[in-house]
């Protein structure tokens, strides 16, 4: 069984082995294998700190997903999600995100704010199905700073795009 739970210490180690195991699952897909950089151990140390990255454990408690996220121009930014390989298209995902929402309703955020590949099913279709809608890049700086960071390290900015979720009770 998978729980969801804040993040500990002593997980952030195994979350660099997630993300690289998540992004394979590029490889064959129509933006080609998206190289994974890995997650700054840092930027995850304090996001444990402040109750801003979740994780997805299995029986033995050892992550097999992550959700990181921080306040961003008035936003709740999802700054990486990741779910390992083996483990994804079983709704944790889904779960990682709900939480998400319920901290961003909870602490009154009025949006949910993130940058993915339009047209991968397990990015813009699935952030679709729960709600996200895309906006144009440039309407809020922090998010456009998001996008352009991406182009910068090499994505195809026809293939990005901002979504955002209003939150209302
Ligand atoms: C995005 C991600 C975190 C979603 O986690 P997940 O546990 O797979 O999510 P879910 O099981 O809730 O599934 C989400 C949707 O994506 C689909 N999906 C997930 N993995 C898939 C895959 N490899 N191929 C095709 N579809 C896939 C699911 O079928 C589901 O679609 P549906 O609701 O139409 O059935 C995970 O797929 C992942 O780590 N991907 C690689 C990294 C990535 O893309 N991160 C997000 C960057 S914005």
């Amino acid at each position: 069984m998978i729980r969801i739970r804040l993040a500990i210490e002593t997980d952030i180690p195994v979350l660099d082995d997630v993300e690289q195991s998540a992004a394979q699952a590029f490889i064959g897909s129509s933006v080609g294998y998206v190289e994974s950089r890995s997650v700054d151990p840092n930027l995850l140390m304090k996001l444990c700190g402040s109750k801003t990255l979740w994780v997805a454990a299995d029986e033995s408690n050892k992550p097999v997903g992550f959700i990181a996220c921080y306040p961003l121009d008035g936003f709740f930014y999802v700054h990486e999600i990741s779910v390992s390989r083996e483990c994804q298209g079983q709704g944790i995902g889904r779960r990682l995100m709900n939480t998400v929402e319920n901290h961003a309703l909870d602490q009154g955020y009025p949006y949910i704010g993130l940058v993915t590949f339009r047209d991968i099913r397990w990015n813009g279709p699935f952030y679709k199905s729960l709600g996200y809608k895309e906006i144009s890049p440039d309407l809020y700086s922090g998010l456009h700073n998001k996008f352009k960071e991406d182009i910068r390290n090499g994505m195809d900015p026809t293939k990005r795009c901002v979504m955002i979720k209003i939150m209302e009770d």
